[in-house]
């Protein structure tokens, strides 16, 4: 147990672990103290004077982020002390000073901190009477980063990741006062495997994603928190979907699995993914469900392929059968690849998200020699690129091209279609969340409505007693 230390927030005693500072204190108080350049995973910097708080018996105010916890410590943040309040609006005031009125044009309207604060802690009008400055603005500085440096707060988040994180350095802050701008390195553009996670990390509208320039506003998408399939990372997402597209993936924070950084290839390839031709179950599925099932009972012989792209719970649904049939032998589908030096900050080397549960569920890697006898289930497009089959009884599969592959092929949902769990490369068991609805059922369904006697399995409670549950199994 690590050691606490007891604290006084806003006339709330809590105990906090010892160490933290009072942005993170205040948070498990359940009180959010406004910052803007604070990130718990980089170093401290304390310019944007947004956190600022009073600490009994201390005659100035004191930054949260750089304000460590000690016994006894009383804090009065904006939601009890009139001097935060009246700092923290006039803090603000400076900030917008220079900033242009992009809201109608900038895609991070909608969730922008600056616009997010203004209304929370300000709401003071201009005083301004001299001319802004103008900076440079729409400047590409990568392939998938625009930077319009007025928007630019100057927290410095952007710089740090790529000197503390990839340690590239592909940017830094230039000239003096309110000249000051960030800028790149000459020779050098934003172009490592992780250069979007600074769009994440911008608080404003600086930094935005060069390919979902003004395709939407955030506020017409329909979010979902969930996973990247990308790897078997399994990086912690929200998607944002439009009219059955993906439009715009952030990365949802997460501790423990990916902070709060994304790989571009997950990122901006999560349409890699979705099928071209979506599947509907057509009326001969019945029958073709059928003859897997009299094939199975009959005691015929079979090697069923798993994908990695299936849910534990599709996957568990496949163990349980080849348990209560010995003629069924299973096999999970791993692809691997290569990843540089600078990808293995985050990626994983191989295409298969769900890698882990097949090791855990006890499920060898096929490895090509049971080649006859085939039956391929949740195969898609991508891992098809990778792995051919010569001949392949049964299909069930959510991609409609793949139609022709097989005998018989048996449609049901593509992975964005299902809710289930994943266990990354770390042992985290993780709930993905479908991003898309479907009238087709997941393979485990289809297994059940043929084969009753399987009930569904929890995967939670599957996990507890067949298998040794890592002490730091995460569900979110
Ligand atoms: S571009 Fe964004 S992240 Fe970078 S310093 Fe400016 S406001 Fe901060
Ligand atoms: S590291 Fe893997 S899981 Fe994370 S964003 Fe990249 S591909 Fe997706
Ligand atoms: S978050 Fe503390 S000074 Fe910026």
């Amino acid at each position: 147990m690590s050691e606490s230390v007891s604290i006084r927030i806003d006339n709330c005693d809590i105990k906090v672990p010892k160490g933290i500072n009072l942005i993170e204190a205040a948070k498990q108080a359940g009180i959010e103290i406004p910052h803007y350049c604070y990130h718990p995973d980089l170093s401290i910097v304390g310019n944007c004077r947004m956190c600022q708080v009073e600490i009994k018996g201390s005659p100035k105010l004191a930054i949260a982020c750089n304000t460590f916890v000690t016994e006894g410590m009383e804090v009065f943040t904006h939601l009890t002390s009139e001097k935060v309040r009246e700092t923290q609006e006039s803090n603000l005031e400076f900030i917008l000073k220079n900033h242009p009125l992009d809201c109608t044009v900038c895609d991070q309207s909608g969730h922008c901190k600056l616009q997010d604060y203004y209304f929370e802690y300000s709401r003071r009008g201009s005083r301004l009477l001299e001319t802004k400055v103008k900076k440079k603005k729409a400047v590409r500085i990568g392939t998938h980063i625009m930077l319009d440096a007025e928007r630019c707060i100057l927290c410095t988040r952007c710089v740090r990741f790529l000197d503390e994180i990839t340690g590239t350095g592909e940017l830094g802050v230039v000239s003096r006062g309110d000249r000051s701008e960030i800028d790149l390195f000459p020779g050098k553009t934003v172009d490592n495997p992780l250069s979007a996670t600074i769009i994440d990390l911008c608080p404003v509208g600086a930094l935005t994603y060069a390919d979902w320039r003004f395709n939407t506003r955030i506020w017409f998408t329909k979010s979902t928190e969930s996973l990247c399939v990308g790897c078997s990372r399994n990086c912690n997402v929200i998607a944002h979907e439009r009219d059955g597209e993906i439009v715009t993936v952030k990365a949802r924070y997460n501790r423990k699995v990916n902070k709060e950084w994304l790989c571009d290839e997950g990122r901006f390839g999560f349409n890699r993914f979705k099928p071209q031709i979506p599947c509907s179950t057509d009326s001969n599925t019945h029958e073709a469900l059928a003859a897997f099932a009299s094939l199975v009972r009959h005691g015929e012989h079979l090697n069923i392929i798993l994908s990695s792209f299936l849910t534990l719970e599709d996957i568990l649904v496949f163990k349980s059968l080849s348990e209560a049939f010995p003629n069924v032998r299973l096999y999970g589908l791993v692809v691997r690849r290569q990843t540089s030096d600078l990808e293995r900050i985050l990626v994983m080397p191989d295409y298969s998200p769900n890698r882990v549960s097949f090791e855990k569920v006890g499920i060898p890697e096929w490895n090509g020699d049971a080649s006859t006898n085939l039956c391929v289930v949740g195969l898609t497009s991508f891992e098809n690129k990778f792995i051919q089959f010569d001949t392949i009884k049964f299909l069930f599969s959510g991609y409609g091209e793949l139609r022709n592959m097989a005998e018989v092929f048996i449609p049901c949902k593509y992975v964005y279609e299902k809710n289930g769990h994943f266990i990354n490369c770390d042992g985290y068991l993780q709930k993905f969340n479908a991003l898309f609805a479907s009238k087709n059922k997941a393979e485990s369904e289809l297994i059940i409505q043929v084969f009753p006697e399987l009930d569904k399995i929890d995967p939670l409670a599957y996990l507890k007693e067949n298998l040794s549950v890592p002490e730091n199994l995460d569900v979110r």
